[in-house]
């Protein structure tokens, strides 16, 4: 078995870093150390070497508001891999009635063209006993997460007496339920009002979803899960309204994960009222991006460790997808992109700013998301028996960020003339170099599905903490007689 070494760099992981040769076989790391010889030597002198970015959220070929997004499993995975990205989890989407299995069999159909790993978290997008039933299915088959949508009404929204009783499933199945939160019930009567008064243009949308939607929904998810036992992941955390709910919630000793999305961290409203029409539409996702006060609370929660995991959210469209909601906004189809561009801008705008230290940003890109969804320490680490997924990352390394460059499929980037430092010079799927110092060499095919156990540490703990603080009738002396 040939062997590849990567020499001469700083081993950085969420909680080290030194100074080794790291060596791998097989597709895993079989060892770390000084001076290693004996095999193909790629040199990492001056660059980190560090666990591949895991983006935890991504919408790849997704049916979504009357169109597909853009990005596939081969040009998603690509443009993952070339900013450094290892692994994807991607939201398997069921249609109304459809049983689970049946779309999770629609999605390993696309995902064989995956040029890096990937995992599935599992949308309840509807309530029944079909889903109660493929929901142990799902988890058998290792999709152990389950995502709801609070919004889009009329659409993939589930209700609060639904809510509840998916959370308890996912509770007594050992996995972990996760949010999209907002009020879907008040956006559908703000989108209806400001599409009445004529605010039809995309700055619309961001009116009708305002941070109390996301804050509101937050804590009602936080609440209905501490009742039904549960831990709970809420995604795209973009507002102090949101934040607050799961700092609050995180202080009571509730198994809550927050997750920021790198848009929203370096994004504002502004975009929005932009005097280009496509301009301002090509931003438009949900929640939309907010203003720089919510802006620092999001950098404040990843330093301070109230939020856990940076996401993209990578839902792409073109310029013509987007012009489907020209004359109103509510038919703009919702998502940005990201998938490129997450490591290299939160390098710059995170570790390049010094509110990020390069561990903290391997937590937040990588390590922690591996824990919270019981992919560590195959994924996620620089360790002996992990799997070689590896970003060397040089730090000196500079480009300016350009949708005429890029790997994704649409015809625009949102992130457009940023300079970034702080690039990949190498990047390893399994061992695979699939990025050689701004080649891409990626295979497609080369990915393979991550299945995840269910039950992890966190959950035991919670159930038995569940367990022992269950209600309990109280056993009583002194009982009167009865019919006195
Ligand atoms: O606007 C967004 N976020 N589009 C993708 C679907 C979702 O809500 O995550
Ligand atoms: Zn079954
Ligand atoms: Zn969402
Ligand atoms: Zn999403």
């Amino acid at each position: 078995m040939s062997a590849t070494i990567i020499k001469n760099g700083t081993v950085v992981t969420a909680d080290l870093s030194y100074k080794a040769d790291v060596r791998i076989e097989g597709g895993r790391i079989t060892e770390i150390g000084a001076n290693l010889t004996g095999g193909t030597e790629l040199d990492a002198t001056g660059c980190y070497v560090m666990p591949g970015g895991i983006d935890p959220h991504t919408h790849l070929e997704m049916p979504f508001m009357g169109t597909y997004s853009a990005d596939d499993f081969e040009s998603g995975t690509r443009a993952a891999l070339s900013g450094g990205t290892t692994m994807v989890v991607d939201f398997i989407l069921p249609g109304q009635g459809q049983g689970l299995m049946d779309a999770a069999q629609m999605w390993h159909n696309k995902s064989g063209r995956a040029n890096c790993d990937y995992s599935y978290h599992m949308a309840v997008t509807w309530w029944g006993e079909k889903v109660w039933e493929g929901m142990e299915d799902s988890v058998k088959a290792g999709i152990t997460s389950f995502k709801h949508f609070m919004a889009y009404k009329g659409a993939l929204m589930v209700n609060d007496d639904e809510l509840f009783s998916s959370f308890r499933r996912v509770g007594d199945l050992g996995g972990l339920a996760m949010v999209h939160a907002e009020n879907g019930d008040v956006v559908a009567e703000l989108t209806a009002k400001l599409l009445a008064e004529g605010n039809t243009g995309p700055e619309g949308h961001a009116y009708s979803r305002p941070p109390q939607v996301e804050g509101e929904a937050t804590n009602r998810a936080i609440m209905i899960a501490d009742m039904a036992g549960v831990p709970l992941y809420v995604v795209h955390v973009s507002c102090e309204d949101a934040h607050e709910a799961i700092r609050r919630a995180r202080q009571a000793g509730k198994r809550v994960w927050g997750e920021p999305l790198i848009q929203h961290l370096t994004l504002d409203e502004s975009e929005y009222f932009h005097p280009d029409w496509d301009h301002a539409a090509r931003r438009v996702m949900s929640p939309p991006f907010r203003n720089k006060e919510h802006q620092a609370s999001l950098w404040a929660g990843l330093m301070s460790g109230s939020l856990s995991c940076v996401a993209t959210d990578h839902c792409s469209f073109t310029t013509e997808q987007k012009r489907f909601g020209v004359g109103n906004f509510a038919k703009i189809p919702n998502g940005t992109g990201g998938l490129e561009d997450r490591l290299p801008m939160l390098w710059t705008y995170g570790v390049g700013t010094g509110r990020l230290t390069p561990n903290e940003f391997v937590a937040v890109t990588s390590t922690n998301i591996a824990k919270i969804l019981n992919l560590y320490p195959k994924k996620g680490a620089v360790l002996v028996g992990a799997d070689a997924d590896l970003v060397v990352l040089d730090p000196e390394k500079e480009k300016v960020i350009s949708a005429s460059t890029q790997q994704s499929a649409i015809d625009y980037n949102v992130f457009e003339g940023q300079t970034v430092k702080g690039l990949p010079r190498y990047v390893l799927t399994r061992g695979q170099v699939a990025i050689d110092d701004g080649a891409v060499k990626t295979q497609e095919g080369h990915g393979q599905f991550v299945g995840r156990e269910a039950r992890p540490a966190v959950n035991r703990a919670l159930s038995q903490w569940k367990d022992l603080t269950a209600p309990r009738p109280v056993v009583r002396t002194g009982i009167p007689a009865t019919g006195v």
